[in-house]
C-alpha cells in the first residue's frame, strides 16, 4: 500500500468540511489548497478533486448507498470512499489506484476504518460496472447519473431549455470555468492563465485588474452605459455585495470621462460593504457613496438623506440561484430547492416593486441576476410589468448599449429578445440574465 498523495489529502480536509458544516468550497480551496508551495500539477488536481466531488456529491452518495448500508457512515468514511467513487466514475482511475489510495487515506485519518474502508470500494467496483445504468441520450435517469445531477433540477432544465440544449448546459456545468478578468485602463476583457495568476497579482494591487466573469462585466456595461444618458446621474446600484460590478461600472464612467455623477452603492451586509470600502481606495473609485441598508427600507432611506428622491438609474444585482454559475459554485445544485428558487423570485421582485416610485421619468431599472431560471428572470420582469408600480416602465431593447461578441459572450438563449441571457457555452462565461426597464418621460 503506498501513502495518500499531497493532492488527495489536501481534497480531503475541503470535501470533511463541505460535508460536515455545509462550508463554501472556493474559500477552502483558496486556504487550503490555492496558497500551499506545492508543484502545480499537484494543485491542479487537489482543486479537481475537491471541487469535482463537492459537484457530484448527491451522486457519490447514491452509488455509495446502492453499494453498502450506509445508516453508521460517519464523516471521513463518507468523504474517502466520495473521493475514490469520484476518481473512479468520473475521473476514469483504475480501480487499484482508486483503492490504494482509499486505504492510504484511511490509515493516515482514521486507521480502524482501513478494513471497511477496503471492503466498501470492492462493493462500489461492483455496482458501477453497469454505470450510468441506463442511455444517457435517452433516459433522464442515465442523464442525471452520468452528469451528477438532482433529478428534480434535471426535470426543470429540460421543461425549461428542452433535452438538448439542457444536457448540454448540464455537462458544461461540470467542466472548469473560464477565468476572465477586466483590465479597468482599457475597458477589455482578459482571459486570465490559472497558471500564471502570480503573474496578474500586481495589476490587481495596482487596482487595473478584477477577476470578473464576462457576463457580469457585460452586464455592468449595460449599466454604465444607461448612466451616460443622464447628466448629473443619480446611480443606485442595489446588492453591490463585494463590489465587483461596482468597480466595473464606476471604472467605465471614468474612462468615458464622466465626472458629475453619483454612485450609491447600497448593500445589506456589513462585512461585504467593507470589502467595497477597501476597493474604492485600490480600484481609484470615485463618487461612490457605500450604504450598509436593507433596499426594502428606501423610503425611510430617502427620509433620513441617504439616498435621494429622485434616481436617474437603478441596478438591481439580484439574490439568486446561482444557476448559471454551477462551474464555479459546486455545491449550489445539491442545497437549492424549487422553494428557494421561487423565495428569490419573490425577492428580486420586492426589490422592483421597492425602487420603481423614486426612478425618474426618463431615467431606468436594470435588472440582473445568474440564473437560468425563467422564474427568476423573465416571469419576474412580467409580473413587475403586471403591477401597478410597473405600469409606467417600457421593456427596452439592450442591444443599443453593447455589442455580446465584446464580452465573448457569443449566444443568447432567445435570440432577438429585448431580455439579455447569456448562454452557458463550453469555455465561455457562465449564463446571467438582464433586462431594462425604461420609465415613461
Ligand atoms: C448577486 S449578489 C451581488 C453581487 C455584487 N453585485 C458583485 O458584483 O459582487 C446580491 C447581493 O444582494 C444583497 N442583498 C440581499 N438582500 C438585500 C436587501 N434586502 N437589501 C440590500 N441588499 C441585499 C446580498 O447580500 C448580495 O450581496
Amino acid at each position: 500500500m503506498g501513502k495518500p498523495t499531497w493532492a488527495r489529502l489536501q481534497a480531503i480536509k475541503v470535501i470533511q468540511q463541505v460535508n460536515s458544516r455545509q462550508a463554501f468550497v472556493r474559500p477552502l480551496i483558496d486556504s487550503l489548497i490555492r496558497t500551499a508551495s506545492i508543484s502545480s500539477a499537484e494543485r491542479d488536481f487537489a482543486i479537481l478533486l475537491a471541487l469535482g466531488v463537492t459537484a457530484t456529491s448527491g451522486e457519490l452518495d447514491l452509488i455509495i448507498k446502492r453499494s453498502i448500508d450506509t445508516k453508521r457512515l460517519d464523516t471521513v468514511s463518507r468523504s474517502i470512499l466520495q473521493l475514490a467513487t469520484y476518481e473512479l466514475v468520473y475521473l476514469q482511475k483504475e480501480a487499484y489506484v482508486a483503492v490504494d489510495q482509499a486505504v492510504a487515506l484511511a490509515h493516515q485519518l482514521k486507521p480502524k476504518v482501513a478494513g471497511f474502508i477496503n471492503w466498501a470500494m470492492h462493493r462500489i467496483i461492483e455496482q458501477i460496472a453497469d454505470f450510468p445504468w441506463g442511455d444517457p441520450s435517452s433516459e433522464i435517469d442515465a442523464l442525471v447519473h452520468q452528469t451528477a445531477f438532482p433529478l428534480w433540477l434535471a426535470n426543470r432544465l429540460i421543461a425549461e431549455l428542452g433535452w438538448t440544449a439542457a444536457a448540454a448546459f448540464m455537462h458544461i456545468s461540470n467542466e472548469v470555468a473560464p477565468l476572465d478578468g477586466a483590465d479597468l485602463t482599457t475597458g477589455q476583457s482578459v482571459s486570465i492563465d490559472a497558471e500564471k495568476l502570480a503573474k496578474h497579482q500586481s495589476g490587481i494591487a495596482a487596482g487595473e485588474l478584477i477577476i470578473a466573469d464576462q457576463s457580469s462585466q457585460f452586464i455592468a456595461h449595460l449599466t454604465a452605459q444607461q448612466t451616460v444618458l443622464h447628466p448629473n446621474c443619480q446611480l443606485l446600484e442595489i446588492g453591490s455585495g463585494r463590489g465587483t460590478k461596482t468597480v466595473l461600472i464606476n471604472r467605465e464612467l471614468q474612462r468615458l470621462g464622466v465626472d458629475e455623477f453619483v454612485h450609491y452603492a447600497l448593500e445589506y451586509h456589513t462585512f461585504k460593504t467593507k470589502v467595497l470600502v477597501d476597493r474604492i481606495k485600490v480600484y481609484r473609485l470615485r463618487n461612490v457613496q457605500p450604504i450598509t441598508a436593507d433596499i426594502l427600507l428606501i423610503k425611510e432611506l430617502i427620509e433620513g438623506g441617504m439616498l435621494p428622491p429622485g434616481l436617474d438609474v437603478v441596478m438591481i444585482d439580484a439574490p439568486c440561484s446561482g444557476s448559471g454559475t454551477l462551474r464555479r459554485n459546486p455545491e449550489i445544485r445539491w442545497r437549492l430547492s424549487t422553494e428557494d428558487i421561487t423565495a428569490m423570485s419573490a425577492q428580486g421582485l420586492s426589490f422592483l416593486l421597492a425602487a420603481a416610485p423614486y426612478v425618474n421619468p426618463g431615467g431606468c431599472l436594470v435588472y440582473s441576476t445568474c440564473s437560468i431560471f425563467t422564474e427568476e428572470n423573465e416571469k419576474v420582469i412580467e409580473a413587475f410589468l403586471d403591477d401597478p408600480a410597473g405600469t409606467d416602465f417600457i421593456l427596452t431593447d439592450w442591444r443599443h448599449s453593447g455589442n455580446l461578441a465584446d464580452w465573448g459572450c457569443t449566444e443568447q438563449i432567445v435570440a432577438d429578445s429585448y431580455f439579455f441571457h447569456s448562454q452557458l457555452r463550453s469555455g465561455g462565461p457562465d449564463s446571467h440574465f438582464a433586462a431594462i426597464l425604461r420609465r415613461r418621460a
